[in-house]
């Protein structure tokens, strides 16, 4: 059973409540119906009722009969999602009546259910942009006690089985922060293990990714990767984590003894910390299109309760398995808590 298919079947086994704004966008529709015949999640669709039932009634998605759908501009709860959107909102400026504007927006709502425990996690983007997904619940749901950021994990399942765990690596941060500082920097590694642990089941190994290995080169970008090296120690005593590594001394054996003897993560790493989001990103993308490696993300860590979010280009299979995904994560926070 690959990894996907166990998370699947680990979601089937604990259903999680989660929520797709996205209620009418046909892909959405579609994967919502999948995963409702298949038992993975339950299913809260957010949109007009008629225009969903509609929908699934012309492409005969016959499963949304099983989903719960919320009409996000006529609902029973909405004085109090407006009421908690004011208490988390106001000290930042947010009236009255922004807030009661605001909490028909399935992006917002959708966050706002969370936050009062009406869903477990969320999965849009199939029609929004990375930001409209994001600010809504970096403001809303915010993150885990402990984590400064949030940032966005692919794992890569690569051609390369003498890599990572069996050719399984995780890249952060390809999807959030554009300049983490050192600090950011410890906390977007730190959670990265935890990801790489929880969701792709490897023990991590962590390398701090930079143009310089150990000293061979001197820049204030690079002091940055260690003082982040650094920080990340001292919040996980016990993490395997070293840094900074140019990344063939972090994969390949024969450069790291060379270039970082000694090294308790050079050779041998699985996850792979990207000092900027530009890099990230263009990384993961590189391995993606030269290397024909399968990149499943970005999937959102740090945050208080699972949100992720899709490429507007995702398929159906892209959205069941981002809810697959996601009900881990929220199955994973449960434990933890
Ligand atoms: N972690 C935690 N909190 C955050 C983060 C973060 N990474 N970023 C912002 N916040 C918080 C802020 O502190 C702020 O909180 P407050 O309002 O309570 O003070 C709130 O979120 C809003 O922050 P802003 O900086 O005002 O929000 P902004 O809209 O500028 O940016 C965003 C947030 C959307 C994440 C932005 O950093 C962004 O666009 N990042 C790049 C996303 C992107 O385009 N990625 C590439 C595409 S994805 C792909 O290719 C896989």
């Amino acid at each position: 059973m690959n990894l996907l298919e166990s998370m699947i079947q680990r979601a089937q086994g604990e259903k999680q409540r989660i929520v797709l704004p996205e209620g009418t966008e046909p892909r959405t529709l579609e994967a919502a119906d999948r995963l409702l015949r298949d038992g993975v999640a339950e299913i809260i669709l957010l949109g007009k009722p008629e225009m969903i039932r509609e929908i699934a009634r012309e492409a005969e998605l016959k499963n949304i009969e099983g989903a719960t759908i919320i009409h996000p501009g006529d609902h029973e709860k909405k004085g109090d999602y407006t009421n908690l959107l004011l208490e988390l909102r106001s000290k930042k400026g947010m009236t009255a009546e922004q807030a009661s504007l605001l909490v028909e927006d399935p992006l917002y709502l959708a966050c706002l259910m969370i936050k009062n425990g009406d869903a477990d996690g969320e999965v849009a983007g199939a029609e929004n942009t990375t930001g409209d997904v994001l600010r809504p619940a970096l403001q809303i749901i915010r993150t885990l006690p402990g984590v400064k950021v949030v940032s966005g994990a692919f794992i890569m399942f690569t051609q390369t089985p003498q890599y990572g765990e069996n050719g399984i690596l995780l890249f952060a941060d390809c999807a959030v922060m554009p300049n983490p500082t050192a600090v950011e920097l410890a906390s977007i590694a730190v959670s990265s293990a935890q990801t790489a642990r929880s969701l792709a089941g490897v023990e991590p190994r962590v390398a701090m990714l930079s143009f310089s290995t150990k000293g061979s080169a001197e820049h204030e970008m690079i002091d940055k990767v260690r003082e982040a090296t650094r920080i990340a120690r001292e919040m996980n005593p016990d993490l395997l984590i070293d840094g900074e590594l140019q990344a063939d001394a972090a994969l390949v054996p024969s450069v790291g003894s060379g270039k970082a003897p000694g090294s308790i993560v050079a050779g041998k790493a699985n996850v792979l910390v990207f000092p900027t989001l530009e890099a990230g990103n263009i990384g993961y993308k590189l391995v993606q299109r030269l290397g024909n490696a399968e990149a499943v993300g970005p999937i959102l860590q740090g945050m208080a309760a699972p949100v992720n979010d899709l490429s507007r280009g995702c398929s159906v299979d892209d959205i069941y398995n981002m809810v697959a995904i996601t009900a881990n994560q929220a199955i994973g926070l449960k434990q933890n808590s």
